[in-house]
């Protein structure tokens, strides 16, 4: 297979071009493609004429997209729509990536793939929008919802708290959303098995369990063997800009049907802070 990846300097474009292997893979940074310039993005599909493109490009600053609402659009969603045009121009088949926070929070059972969108931010509206559209230009297209990421050779979730945890004795993080954390490592594993099963439609990925961002930091400075305390507190006295969904563990229903297995939140941390003090 020929791949293409868009977003391949980002923390899962990063996992992708370490993992994929067997395939003829060309990583795509915004440098050389922004995925806003429909007639570039047209022109880089052209040359790399892959079977798949996967498309992990994306602004996700959550807080920022706030703020910034013309560009969360422009990138994610009228971004995407471009590379589906340049895909669908070439043949190939896309891998979309999309987010749990398409959803508004207020299940309290994993969300299934043809649960209702109902975003509560910027950025959940942009991938909702995306997500929509691109059903619609390509109703064959794999849209991969995932949630939580974290990784060695980006910001996210673990290190901030690690770097956190050095200098502080107490960290309050919230207990009222739920979520599924998810590694790279085995997202990128996950993705070209989608691709070579010729998966279609909406996927969700991430690893197995459930915890809240307090569970997951308490887990985090646990397992490094760090004396300092982890506090419960409420979205509300943490106030953010972008609203987030209070629960969004997404139902690996679908990925069970594909015979694809995720391993634990817990497991892939063990593997983070291993890979992180290499
Ligand atoms: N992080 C999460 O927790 C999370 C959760 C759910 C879903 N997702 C989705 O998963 C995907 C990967 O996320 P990530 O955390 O790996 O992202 P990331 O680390 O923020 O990387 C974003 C990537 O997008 C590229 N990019 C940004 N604007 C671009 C543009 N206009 N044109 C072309 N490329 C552009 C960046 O390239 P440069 O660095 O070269 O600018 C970078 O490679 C995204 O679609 C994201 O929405 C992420």
């Amino acid at each position: 297979m020929r791949v293409t990846i868009f977003g391949s300097s980002g923390l899962l474009g990063n996992a992708l071009i370490h993992e994929w292997s067997g395939d003829a893979v060309t990583g795509l940074r915004s440098r050389v493609a922004d995925i806003r310039d429909a007639q570039g993005v047209q022109r880089v599909v052209r040359e790399t004429h892959p079977d798949w493109i996967v498309l992990a490009a994306a602004y996700t600053d959550v807080d920022g997209c706030e703020s910034n609402q013309d560009l969360a659009f422009a990138v994610n969603s009228e971004g995407a729509i471009n590379v589906a045009a340049a895909a669908k121009e070439v043949g190939a088949r896309l891998l979309f990536l999309s987010s749990d926070y398409v959803f508004d929070g207020k299940k309290s059972a994993p969300y299934e793939t043809d649960d209702p969108r109902n975003p509560q931010s910027v950025y959940g509206r942009s991938k909702a929008e995306a997500e929509t559209k691109l059903l619609d230009l390509m109703p064959d297209c794999c849209i991969v919802r995932t949630s939580w990421l974290f990784g060695v050779g980006g910001k996210c979730f673990p290190d901030t708290i690690l770097k956190l945890a050095a200098s502080r004795p107490a960290l309050d993080v919230v207990n009222d959303q739920r979520g599924s954390p998810t590694y790279v490592v085995d997202l990128a594993r996950a993705i070209p098995q989608l691709c070579r099963q010729n998966a279609s439609g909406i996927v969700h990925v991430t690893n197995a369990g459930d915890c809240t961002w307090f569970e997951f930091a308490q887990e985090i400075v646990r397992s490094a063997g760090l004396p300092t305390t982890v506090r419960p507190v409420s979205s509300a006295q943490m106030a953010r800009p972008a609203p987030r969904p209070a629960y969004s563990v997404l139902s690996s229903a679908r990925l069970r049907e594909l015979r694809i297995e995720m391993p634990s939140w817990r497991d892939a941390l063990r593997r983070y802070l291993k890979e992180r003090q290499n």
